[in-house]
């Protein structure tokens, strides 16, 4: 009797409201998590597509204020970034070495399994470099041998719900010990390390790394993601932007180690991460991170913010990059203190807005005491094109050196592949 009444009722409970309701649920959910990765771009015309009508501002928008750092930890802040200090001095001094990198490229993956296409022809196209592929194991073994002095790293490292987050901190601190060149796995060498233009300064036969005086006094060269100062809040919701500017930090190259703009993104992480934990991790750490989080606590906005900070912090008052900032400012008012009505001469993204050429400021270029270690720029073709926002470029630009296949989330490479 029981068995007969479920037989004429399971059935028909799919089509009462409550039933359909749940597999209407069940069905975006699988649409929404299962949809597989777009289309690649690669070499694809689409990618090259003029850029379709932006929404823009008469006003544009040259520095933003991280959430993060309106009530910062200092004093954890210092004491990390002593401690960083003092692995530096230890390391540089047992070596008794310069500290400029060994050509060294370092990759990330859970595993070797996890490489693709695109990341063993990374390390074949480059041959005369040193490869890594900086698996989960190899990770820990960094922190635990390397990094022991702050066992903080490894237990925060740990802590991360999510890859991404692991594999943001684990970047800075490879290229910060070790320098040499970082790309993700999804990386596309355009052309090899070596013959890209826009590094021929570190490449081209007369700096010769043993004699320090020739070979630039730079410890990280950086390329940009973003560049639309005047976009609209709407526009930067269609591309789910937190920021209108950005650098990458999916490819990097420190020729030097122990850069200081690494240092202070790395101390920064830990700090942020911390202070993130303190107040919102519970029971679900895996739903506390939400993409904007990881954004502002690991990702290209704690980088762009740290870079831009340490300039501000160790330039001399009269470089150009203040003076830069300081006009761009002029009209706009966001560097005018509420407080005291004064403008706040630092380093705004102003600089580097429209970038044509590589802008380069050698360590020595800092205030005496003050280090950045130097600090290259490339424009956004270079390792930024195949976007079709902040003129770009396409793949194929005559300068692009890698192109990045943004395979990173579903969200983003099919809103790209539809929408452009
Ligand atoms: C590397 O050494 C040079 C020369 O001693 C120095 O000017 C520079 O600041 C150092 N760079 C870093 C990142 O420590
Ligand atoms: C730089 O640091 C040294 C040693 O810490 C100190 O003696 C000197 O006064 C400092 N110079 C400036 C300009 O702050």
């Amino acid at each position: 009797m029981s068995l007969r009444r479920i037989r004429v009722h399971a059935p028909r409970c799919l089509f009462t409201r409550r039933g359909s309701c749940i597999i209407f649920i069940i069905f975006i959910w699988l649409l929404f998590y299962h949809l597989p990765a777009p289309p690649s771009t690669q070499n694809n015309t689409r990618a090259d597509r003029p850029p379709p009508e932006h929404r823009v501002e008469d006003t544009p928008r040259f520095i933003y204020r991280s959430p993060f750092r309106n009530n910062p930890d200092v004093q954890y802040e210092k004491q990390l970034s002593n401690a960083l200090e003092k692995i530096e001095k230890a390391v540089l001094a047992q070596s008794q070495e310069n500290n400029i990198s060994e050509d060294r490229i370092w990759q990330i993956a859970k595993n070797e399994k996890h490489r693709g296409d695109d990341s063993i022809m990374f390390e074949g196209k480059n041959k005369e470099w040193e490869y890594t592929l900086v698996t989960d194991k190899k990770a820990i073994e960094f922190m635990a041998n390397e990094l022991s002095a702050i066992p903080e790293i490894a237990i925060i490292y740990k802590s991360y719900p999510h890859n991404v987050l692991r594999a943001d901190l684990l970047r800075y601190l490879l290229l910060w010990y070790h320098g040499g060149f970082y790309a993700d796995i999804d990386v596309f060498p355009a052309r090899t390390i070596k013959t890209c233009p826009a590094l021929e300064p570190f490449f081209s036969p007369t700096p010769d790394k043993n004699t320090q005086d020739t070979y630039p006094d730079v410890s990280l060269v950086v390329g940009i993601e973003v560049d639309e100062p005047y976009a609209s809040p709407q526009f930067m919701r269609d591309w789910h932007w937190t920021r209108s500017y950005g650098l990458i930090q999916y490819t990097m190259y420190a020729p030097r180690r122990f850069s200081p703009l690494l240092r202070e993104t790395i101390v920064r992480v830990l700090a942020h991460t911390r202070q993130y934990n303190s107040e919102h991790v519970g029971f679900f750490p895996s739903l506390a991170y939400d993409e904007k989080t990881i954004l502002g606590v690991t990702g290209p906005d704690i980088f762009t913010d740290a870079i831009l900070e340490t300039l501000s912090s160790s330039l001399p008052l009269t470089h150009p990059f203040i003076q830069q900032s300081v006009d761009a400012d002029a009209d706009i008012g966001d560097l005018i203190s509420p407080v005291t009505g004064e403008v706040q001469k630092r380093v705004t993204w102003a600089p580097f807005h429209r970038l044509r050429d590589p802008v380069c400021i050698q360590a020595g270029e800092a205030v005496p005491n003050k280090s950045m270690g130097g600090l290259c720029v490339l424009p956004i073709s270079i390792w930024g094109n195949g976007q079709r926002h902040s003129q770009a470029g396409g793949f194929n630009h005559p300068k692009a050196c890698v192109n990045h296949r943004f395979g990173r989330t579903w969200k983003k490479g099919w809103w790209e592949y539809i929408f452009g």
